[in-house]
């Protein structure tokens, strides 16, 4: 195991320990974070040296904390059904998830830069309109732009996966 897998592991059984319900929580931890995105669900900021992004509700509605839990559902399910084995390799990395506060752990992919991430994006939002059977009923998309794909190294990552999921439906 390497030196940052370690130091991932203690934070996940830090976060496991105390539950940390806010960002304030977490900095009371010790854990230094920088801002790095935010949509409409979530704000994300990145540890301080290590390649992990902490997911924080942007507020207190609850589609804030099921879009997390939406998320970790739907990366479970397409990473554990044979179905869904053409689709793991862009599934993230996620090391935690609290479904009361919503507060998510997942490793740090680099934003795409240039216009081809639109282009993929685009590509990657119709395919899933074509297959997938919640994508066109009650929230109407998966919401694939390009902010919501990363790179590790070479390989693409969907990382805003909280549409992905029939959560909507009860
Ligand atoms: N794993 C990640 N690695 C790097 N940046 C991320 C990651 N997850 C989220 N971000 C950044 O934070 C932004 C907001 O996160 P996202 O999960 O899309 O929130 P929301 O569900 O509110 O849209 C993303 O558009 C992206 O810029
Ligand atoms: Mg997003």
């Amino acid at each position: 195991m390497s030196r940052t897998e370690t130091r991932i592991g203690k934070l996940v059984g830090l976060f496991d320990k105390h539950k940390p319900k806010s960002l304030d929580d977490i900095h009371a931890l010790g854990i230094k974070t920088r801002r790095i995105g935010c949509g409409v669900y979530r704000t994300a900021h990145k540890i301080t040296g290590l390649p992990v992004v902490i997911k924080i509700p942007a507020t207190d509605h609850q589609d804030c904390r099921r879009h997390s839990v939406a998320e970790d559902r739907a990366v479970r399910s397409i990473k554990r059904f044979k179905v869904y084995a053409p689709l793991k390799k862009y599934m993230p990395r996620i090391y935690y998830c609290d479904k009361s506060t919503g507060i998510m752990l997942v490793h740090f992919y680099k934003p795409i830069k240039g216009s081809h991430g639109h282009v993929l994006a685009s590509v990657i939002n119709d395919l899933i309109h074509a297959i997938w059977p919640y994508a066109t009923e009650g929230t109407g998309g998966v919401d694939m732009h390009s902010g919501n794909i990363g790179m590790d190294d070479a390989q693409p990552k969907l990382i805003d996966l909280g549409y992905f999921s029939d959560y909507g439906k009860g």
